[in-house]
């Protein structure tokens, strides 16, 4: 049977190339989507060689690459504008989170694309003061809207953040907890690269045009997770406030005047300590995806992979 192609549209991300490793082990064919700068180094070690160069920002760009021949079976869209990643690189700002993903829709919709995959956000329906959040809402609607098949997967916080502050923290005895006495659902990017990879491949047409909540089994508070690394590691972890108290003072200024990126960061850390990033929904994902992973197993799978504990001989 000949491979299925999926497009990954911010393939050269954090998230974006856990769903490439993903779509490769299930023997997928990944055509990566990227921009003319993007750092394909990672990519073409994990073995792509089909690149489609397109913006999000450019629709004729985007119209070529959906219509490259074959097509695919499925588009996957991890791209972010308003991520630390791409405002460092490439001072991106939230035109490609919107107008960039209404581009995509209508470009995915024109080339008759079968299914689209959202990385979408949770509970990003309720969060109209936070940017990212609210324009990935936006986006689910346009897709629905446009009658473009559809899943969303509304992820929690990733336990291995974008730029990975956990891991070089733990290793010292302290969990950064950046919303204390607030619990947050989590999920280990790596499991939402497999769900990104399966709903593109294998979920039945029966299962589109809805948002699924995808997160762990429980939200967890910062104590909560510190316990799963003191057990992860066999060594006391205990959670500490990722910031100063100072720093609120000074936020509602920062948030009046700093750079639209930081003033995105600023209103999704409140939303995340006024307890807003908990899942009221974990049905769907255990139904299409199975039993859904435990803190307990994603944080050891963490430790694991960032090299915090040996590997254990299978
Ligand atoms: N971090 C979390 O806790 C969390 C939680 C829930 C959902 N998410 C979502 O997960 C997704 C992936 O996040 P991430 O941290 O992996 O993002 P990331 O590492 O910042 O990657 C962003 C990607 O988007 C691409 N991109 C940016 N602007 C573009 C444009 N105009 N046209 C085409 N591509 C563009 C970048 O390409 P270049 O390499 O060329 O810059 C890069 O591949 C995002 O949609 C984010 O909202 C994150």
């Amino acid at each position: 049977m000949e491979a299925k192609i999926v497009t990954v549209v911010g393939a050269s991300g954090t998230l974006g190339s856990a769903i490439v490793r993903a779509l490769l082990e299930k023997r997928a064919h990944v055509r990566a989507m990227v921009r003319a700068t993007s750092d394909r180094t990672k990519l073409e070690s994990l073995g792509v060689t089909d690149f489609v160069v397109a913006d999000l920002n450019n629709p004729a760009s985007l119209q070529q690459a959906l219509t490259a021949e074959p097509r695919a079976e499925a588009v996957i869209a991890s791209a972010a504008g308003f991520s630390a990643h791409s405002a460092r690189t490439k001072g991106d700002n939230s035109r490609t989170d919107t107008e960039g993903y209404r581009n995509l829709v209508d470009a995915a919709k024109n080339a008759g694309v079968p299914r689209v995959v959202l990385i979408s956000i949770l509970e990003c329906d309720k969060a109209p003061k936070v940017p990212h959040f609210s324009q990935k809402f936006v986006t689910e609607k346009y897709l629905a809207e446009k009658r473009q098949p559809y899943l969303a997967l509304r992820a929690g916080a990733f336990l291995d953040r974008a730029q990975d502050v956990v891991a070089p923290k733990v290793r010292n005895g302290v969990f950064p907890d950046i919303a204390p006495g607030v619990a947050i659902d989590m999920i280990y990017s790596p499991d939402l690269a497999r769900y990104a990879a399966e709903a593109a491949l294998d979920l039945p047409a029966s299962a589109l045009n809805q948002s699924i909540d995808v997160c762990c089994n429980v939200p967890a508070t910062g104590p909560l997770m510190a316990e799963a690394f003191t057990r992860a590691l066999g060594r006391p972890v205990v959670a500490k406030p990722a910031f100063p108290p100072l720093i609120f003072a000074i936020l509602p200024l920062v948030a009046r005047f700093g750079p639209p990126h930081l003033r995105d960061q600023i209103a999704a850390l409140a939303w995340l300590r006024k307890g807003g990033y908990v899942s009221h929904e974990r049905q769907k994902q255990k139904a299409l995806f199975g039993e859904l992973p435990t803190i307990e197993d994603s944080v050891a799978r963490y430790c694991r992979d960032k090299g915090l504990v040996k590997p254990t001989a299978s």
